[in-house]
């Protein structure tokens, strides 16, 4: 079997990278992981790598994979993660993974909110800003503002999460600027925080053991959200903050219930073969689903914290065993 792997690397052709601040590349993947990958891979099949920039379109359909393990995110606007599974279903190609009305939907937090709400799936309050707007709450203090579109916690720093309306105004100017995309501002749900990864597709859908992220590990005096600095700077390989704990130590009722939320926003949002739902409690300790990640993030070092893998691990996985399987389940759904 031909594997393509599709991603976009940290280091992109200098023709074709658009940077924009520090961090306009945090999304994407370093060489260790794209290497990861890809040898796990090479015990299923060859491997064709093909990074996600201009002129993988040609690639793609010169190699002509017959499965493509896609971790592609795309640069910029909303749109980029849907990018390359419409290249591949426009060849034909299929593809782990969601497709790209999925990854479009998920990508906007404040509809996949609004949606899930009205079925009846508890996800925040919030309201959208863009540049320039004139800011205004009618729901409860404190709130968060976020980019609209973002992952890897980009745009979320330690101090947005606000308790006036001022402070809020001033983050909304920062994120719209900065980040060139509307500013969400949602409730803030005070419990504690749950991700939980799952695989498989209708009627066969496997929910690895859920982990908490323990807003106690923070350093004294941080806000209690898994926020860029406790990703990316408080919590370094070479001095890991004891931030995860998998399985998470919750009891028969707290596990059913954030099963039943991380099941129904994988399956209600359109997610296929692999995604992580990141879910919050609120203060009367009802799991919210705050994000659905259809492309999670997979480092492969322990060290490194990253979420889907230590799930995996705690499930028996190992890194290998977690890629053959969401192969295994995107070869079954596509009848490979
Ligand atoms: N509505 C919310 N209530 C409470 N905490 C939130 C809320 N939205 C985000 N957070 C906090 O911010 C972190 C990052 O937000 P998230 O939307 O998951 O961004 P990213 O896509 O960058 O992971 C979450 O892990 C959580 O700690
Ligand atoms: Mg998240």
């Amino acid at each position: 079997m031909k594997i393509g792997l599709v991603y976009n690397g940290k280091n992109p052709p200098a023709a074709t990278a658009r940077p924009q601040g520090a961090d306009w590349n945090l999304e994407f993947d370093d060489q260790e992981t794209i290497e990861a990958v890809a040898r796990a891979l090479s015990r299923i099949g060859e491997v064709v790598e093909i990074e996600a920039v201009p002129g993988c379109r040609e690639k793609l359909a010169f190699h002509r994979p017959d499965l493509v393990f896609n971790i592609a995110e795309g640069f910029d606007g909303p749109n980029r993660e849907a990018e390359i599974p419409m290249i591949l279903d426009e060849l034909g190609i299929p593809y782990t993974g969601a497709g790209p009305e999925a990854l479009r939907f998920c990508l906007d937090k404040h509809r996949t909110a609004d949606f899930l709400r009205r079925r009846g799936v508890p996800a925040p309050r919030g309201r959208v800003f863009t540049a320039g707007e004139k800011v205004s709450w009618d729901l409860s203090f404190p709130a968060i503002v976020k980019p609209l579109r973002e992952g890897s916690s980009k745009g979320i720093r330690d101090d947005c999460l606000v308790g006036d309306l001022a402070e809020m105004a001033d983050k909304v100017d920062r994120i719209t600027r900065r980040y060139r995309q509307p500013a969400l501002v949602e409730e803030f749900l005070a419990g504690r925080e749950f991700t939980c990864a799952l695989i498989g597709n209708n009627g066969d859908l496997e929910l690895l053991p859920p982990v908490e992220i323990n807003l106690a590990a923070l350093p004294p005096g941080a806000r209690p959200i898994y926020s860029y600095e406790a990703k990316w700077v408080w919590d370094r390989p070479e001095d890991p903050l004891p931030i995860f704990t998998c399985p998470a130590e919750i009891d028969e009722n707290l596990k059913s219930a954030l099963t039943a939320t991380a099941r129904r926003a994988y399956l209600l949002s359109g997610c296929r073969d692999w995604a992580r739902i990141d879910l919050r409690l609120d203060r009367s300790g009802v799991p919210h689903s705050i994000e659905i990640n259809p492309l999670p993030g997979i480092l492969p070092r322990p060290e490194d914290n990253s979420c889907f893998p230590k799930a995996a691990r705690a499930a028996g996985l190992s890194y290998d065993d977690l890629i053959a399987r969401v192969v295994e389940t995107a070869k079954k759904r596509c009848a490979l």
